[in-house]
C-alpha cells in the first residue's frame, strides 16, 4: 500500500497500487464562477504524460471483449458438487500457499493493468481514471486478504498470557482455529466489475472456501478475464467457477441450491432482501449472508465550511463515475447562510465537466451503464423538473457566457449519456430512493445540525426521524471548520463511512474499511480487518492434559 506518484521514467505496470486519491485541499486559485473540477488525475497518474497514457491507448486499440456463454440455471447442482469436492483439498492447503496464489494473481494484474483498464472502459464505460483506480483496488484486495488470512488463520492458544500470568484452567489447553466453510456463492454488481468481483472472490479463497462466482449480467467479460488470471496464478478450476447469467435465474438458483455454505452479495438493497428471504426459506443449515447494498448518501455543510473545498468534494462525490458508485453523494444539505454561494460554485464547476466517450482521455463523465438505467434516471429528472428548481438551468440563464460552455444536460452524441444535474428540493425526506446516476439534490437547512443528521439517518426508512427503524447508512460527508461539531455529528450519524472535510468516495482497502448500516448492508466491512472472519468457521479444541 505504498503511495507512489507518477513519474515518467517508471513503466505504468510497475507503479505501486493505492495512489494518493485525495487532491490537495483548501482554497484553489480560481474565481468562483469557473471553479473547475480538478482534473489532475485522482488515480495518481497524469495522463498528459505520454508514457502514462500510451500503454492504455494501445491496450484499448487491441482489446476484445470475450464472449461469455450463459449458464443454464437448471444445472447448478453440477458446479456445486464440483465445488464441494474441491473444497477438501483447497481448505486443507496451508494458508500461506493460498495467500501466495493470490499474491501471484495481484502481480499478474499489476503487469496487465493497461489491458484490464481497457476492458473496464469498453465493457463498463469507465473513464480512464476510474479504470486505473479500480484495477489498483482489485490488486489491493488480493494482497490485503492474502495478508489478513495469513494473520487470522494461525491457531491461537487461549486464553494465553497476560504479562507473565497464564489465565487459564489448570490441566487443559484450549486452541482456537479458523477454517473455511465450503462453497461460497459470490454475487457482484456491474459498477465495480473487477474490484468488487475480485474482492469477494479473494476473501472466500484466502480463507479456504471454494467459489461459484455470479457476475452482473452487464459485465461478464471483465469477470471472465479476472477468473482466467486467477486460474493462471494457481487457483484450480474447480475451486473457482464462473456462472454467468441473469440474477433472477442463475443467481437465484445458486442461492437456493443445497450445499451452499455462504453467500456474499453486493448490489441493490431490494435484491439483498430477496436473497435473504430465499436463504431463510431453505432447509438445512443456516447460511451466512454478507450483503453490501445501496445508499442515499448525504453531505452536511455548515456555515463555517470552506466553499472551495465543498465544491471540489461535491464534484468528485456526486459526478465522478457518472454518479454510479454506491458511495456517491445524492443529497447536499447546505447551511442557508452560504447556500447561494456554494450552489453557484457547484454550477460553475459542473459546467466545466467534460461529458462524453469514456475512451476519450479528457472525459470526466461517461455514459450510464445501459438504457434501463438511463430511462430510470430520465424519469426521475422529469419529476424533478416539474416539482423542483433546476439550479443549473437557472445558473445558465443568469450567465449568457456559460451557454457557450458545455451544457450540463443529457447529450445525444453517445447512447446513455447524462451530464451532471442539480436540483434544489425542499425537504431532506423528499429523496426517497437511491438514484444511481449523476444527479445531485440540494436542500438548505438552518438551526440545529443534529436535527439534520437525525433526518439523514432516517433516509429511505418508513419510520419517522428518530424512530427505531434505520434508513440507509452508507456514506456521509461533513464539512465544517468546527472540530467538536464534526466529531459530534459523526458520532450521531448511523452511517458506515463518514468523511470529514473531503470527498466521500474511493475508500482505500485496508485504510478505510467500507460498508454500511441499516438498509445499506450487513457488514462486516470490505477491505477491513474483520471481513474475513465471516467467511470462516471457528473451532475450539479443549484437551484435558
Ligand atoms: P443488482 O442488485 O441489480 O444486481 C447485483 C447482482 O445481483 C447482479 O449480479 C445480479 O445479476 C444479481 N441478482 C439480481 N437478482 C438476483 C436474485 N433474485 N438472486 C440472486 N442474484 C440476483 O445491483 P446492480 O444494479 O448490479 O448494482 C448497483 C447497486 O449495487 C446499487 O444499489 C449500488 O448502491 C449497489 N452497490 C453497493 C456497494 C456497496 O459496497 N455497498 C458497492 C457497489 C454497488
Ligand atoms: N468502495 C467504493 C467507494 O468507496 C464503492 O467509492
Amino acid at each position: 500500500f505504498v503511495h507512489q506518484l507518477a513519474d515518467e521514467s517508471v513503466p505504468i505496470s510497475e507503479l505501486l497500487v493505492s495512489p494518493l486519491r485525495q487532491e490537495p485541499r483548501g482554497a484553489l486559485p480560481l474565481p468562483p464562477d469557473v471553479f473547475g473540477f480538478q482534473r489532475a488525475n485522482s488515480s495518481g497518474l497524469d495522463l498528459s504524460v505520454p508514457a502514462m497514457r500510451e500503454p492504455l491507448l494501445a491496450a484499448y486499440a487491441g482489446v476484445q471483449l470475450p464472449v461469455v456463454p450463459e449458464f443454464d440455471a437448471k444445472l447448478v447442482s453440477g458446479p456445486i458438487a464440483i465445488s464441494a469436492s474441491c473444497y477438501k483439498t483447497w481448505s486443507a492447503a496451508p494458508v500461506a500457499q493460498r495467500a501466495d496464489v493470490l499474491r501471484k494473481a495481484a502481480d499478474a494484474l499489476q503487469a496487465q493493468l493497461p489491458r484490464f483498464c481497457a476492458l473496464l472502459v469498453k465493457e463498463a464505460f469507465k473513464t480512464w481514471n476510474d479504470a486505473i483506480s479500480e484495477v489498483r483496488e482489485a490488486i489491493d484486495f488480493l494482497r490485503y486478504y492474502a495478508a489478513q488470512a495469513e494473520r487470522l488463520m494461525q491457531p491461537q492458544m487461549l486464553p494465553g498470557l497476560e504479562g507473565d500470568t497464564l489465565l487459564g484452567i489448570t490441566g487443559e489447553t484450549n486452541e482456537l482455529t479458523l477454517t473455511g466453510r465450503g462453497p461460497w456463492v459470490c454475487i457482484s454488481p456491474w459498477n465495480f466489475p473487477l474490484a468488487i468481483f475480485t474482492g469477494q472472490v479473494a476473501a472466500a479463497l484466502a480463507t479456504g472456501n471454494t467459489v461459484l462466482a455470479k457476475p452482473a449480467e452487464q459485465t461478464p467479460g471483465v469477470a471472465l478475464e479476472a477468473v482466467k488470471l486467477l486460474h493462471a496464478a494457481g487457483v484450480p478450476e474447480g475451486v473457482l467457477q464462473l456462472l454467468h447469467g441473469p440474477g433472477e435465474t442463475v443467481g437465484a438458483a445458486l442461492v437456493a441450491a443445497p450445499g451452499v455454505a455462504g453467500v456474499v452479495f453486493t448490489g441493490s438493497t431490494q435484491v439483498a432482501k430477496i436473497i435473504n428471504r430465499a436463504l431463510a426459506a431453505k432447509d438445512g443449515p443456516i447460511v451466512p449472508l454478507i450483503a453490501e447494498t445501496g445508499g442515499i448518501n448525504a453531505m452536511l455543510v455548515d456555515s463555517t465550511a470552506l466553499p472551495e473545498q465543498v465544491c471540489d468534494a461535491v464534484m468528485q462525490s456526486a459526478f465522478r463515475s457518472a454518479g454510479q458508485r454506491c458511495s456517491a453523494l445524492r443529497l447536499l444539505c447546505v447551511h442557508e447562510d452560504i447556500a447561494d454561494h456554494v450552489i453557484e460554485m457547484i454550477c460553475g464547476a459542473a459546467c466545466e465537466l467534460v461529458v462524453g466517450d469514456p475512451a476519450d482521455l479528457a472525459t470526466d463523465v461517461g455514459p450510464v451503464i445501459d438504457l434501463e438505467a438511463y430511462s430510470g434516471i430520465q424519469r426521475h429528472l422529469t419529476r424533478l423538473r416539474s416539482e423542483t428548481r433546476d439550479v443549473l438551468v437557472d445558473y445558465m440563464k443568469n450567465r449568457p457566457l456559460a451557454l457557450t460552455e458545455q451544457a450540463p444536460v443529457a447529450m445525444n452524441s453517445m447512447a446513455n449519456l447524462i451530464g451532471p444535474q442539480a436540483f434544489e428540493v425542499k425537504h431532506i425526506s423528499d429523496l426517497k430512493e437511491e438514484i444511481f446516476g449523476p444527479v445531485l439534490h440540494i436542500v438548505r437547512w438552518g438551526g440545529d445540525p443534529l436535527k439534520v443528521i437525525e433526518q439523514i439517518n432516517a433516509l429511505g426508512s418508513s419510520a419517522l426521524p428518530g424512530g427505531a427503524t434505520p434508513g440507509y447508512g452508507l456514506t456521509l460527508g461533513i464539512q465544517t471548520r468546527i472540530d467538536s461539531r464534526a466529531q459530534q455529528l459523526a458520532h450521531a450519524a448511523h452511517i458506515g463511512n463518514v468523511y470529514i472535510n473531503r470527498n466521500q468516495i474511493g475508500a482505500v482497502v485496508g485504510v478505510q474499511p467500507f460498508g454500511g448500516e441499516g438498509l445499506s448492508g450487513t457488514g462486516p466491512k470490505a477491505g477491513g480487518p474483520h471481513y474475513l472472519l465471516r467467511f470462516c468457521a471457528e473451532k475450539t479444541v479443549t484437551i484435558n492434559t
